[in-house]
């Protein structure tokens, strides 16, 4: 890839919409924490822990996720990680990201669902009010736990309703199909909020067909094994629901053996509207830029990709109709500057 290219992609507006902000924790910060709130981790050191970054699939980076997490446990932690994955994404001229957390890893532990929701909200605002840079916040349920385990951490997140946009489905896919949270994101519906799932990622296309029909959500997160089912495929594209693909994520948890693998380009020619993402910065080797240039490296991917990419971003999010529209004529702005 041209220096040009890789300048453009660094430099454009973008949103995030597919990142969870327990897997921006890096292992400095997971050892400080640790330190600040004696809790004790399985890793010596924070080269120990790093060389165990090696996954083999889903699961095997779950686990090591997990643990990781535990080092949290006051507000001023959920603030202090949150800040820090948003001063790093502004730096990659993030305008906007849709914040993914996962409050049944922290209430699991005794850790009150407030605690968890103040500390990334407050990171939040402060972040908005140095340097401009909006975020919303999705909460996701594990879909490895129950649906009355679902049902309660809605119920105990009610008081923070106004702080949160929409809710999510993450964790182990394989044997956790999106019917086991109908009732769940039912109830969601009824409350107004955005419906996002996690499918075809590991898991097969019929995931993606379940989520949409039985979830009714409004985007797919991953989503890449729509490929799969060609009828699936047309769906997605014709009714412009969003995939947020995560390129480095996908290799390091080797759904695709190497980034030329990636099906990115495919996606994009058969109309769908793709955006990319960081998911588990910390883990996957890199934040959005990160994303961007090692797609745009190992695939024959171009600057008019690089322009529908930015607006996908945009348009997929969840913002309010004139705050996409000023974002999209930032976009428009920024490669007319370009041309
Ligand atoms: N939780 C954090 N990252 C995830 C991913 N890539 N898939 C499912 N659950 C997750
Ligand atoms: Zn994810």
């Amino acid at each position: 890839m041209n220096e040009e290219l890789a300048n453009l992609l660094r430099g454009m507006p973008k949103a995030e919409l597919h990142i969870h902000i327990e897997g921006s924790l890096e292992p400095e910060l997971i050892f400080s924490l640790a330190r600040r709130n004696r809790v004790k981790l399985a890793y010596d050191s924070v080269e120990a822990l790093r060389s165990a970054y090696a996954f083999t699939d889903l699961q095997s980076f779950l686990d090591i996720y997990y643990a990781g997490a535990s080092v949290l446990l006051q507000e001023q932690d959920f603030y202090d990680m949150t800040a820090a994955y948003l001063e790093r994404a502004r730096q990659d001229n993030v305008r906007h990201v849709e914040i993914f957390f996962d409050p049944q890893t922290h209430t699991s532990r005794g850790v009150d669902i407030g605690v968890v929701i103040r500390g990334i909200h407050r990171a939040v605002q402060d972040a908005t009010a140095a340097s401009g840079i909006s975020g919303s916040l999705i909460l996701c349920f594990l879909r490895h736990l129950s649906e009355q385990d679902a049902l309660d951490t809605l119920e105990q997140a009610m008081p923070w309703r106004e702080l949160i946009v929409g809710v999510g489905l993450d964790s182990s896919e394989q044997g956790h199909p999106p019917e086991k949270f109908a009732r769940v994101f039912a109830r969601c519906g009824e409350l107004g909020l955005h419906r996002v799932a996690h499918a075809g990622e590991e898991g097969p296309p019929a995931y993606i067909e379940t989520a949409l029909n039985l979830l009714h959500v409004e985007r797919i997160d991953h989503g890449v094994r729509c490929l799969e089912d060609p009828a699936l495929t047309r769906r997605l594209a014709e009714q412009r629901v969003p995939l947020t693909v995560c390129p480095l994520s996908n290799v390091k948890l080797r759904v695709f053996n190497d980034m030329k693998d990636h099906n990115l380009v495919e996606l994009l020619r058969k109309g769908i509207v793709a955006t990319v993402n960081s998911d588990d910065p910390a883990y996957f080797g890199g934040y959005v830029n990160d994303n961007y240039l090692q797609a745009f490296s190992a695939l024959p991917l171009t600057q008019d990709d690089a322009r529908q990419l930015a607006r996908n971003s945009f348009s997929a999010s969840f913002l309010p109709h004139a705050d996409k529209e000023r974002h999209l004529s930032e976009v428009e702005r920024f490669f007319a500057g370009a041309a």
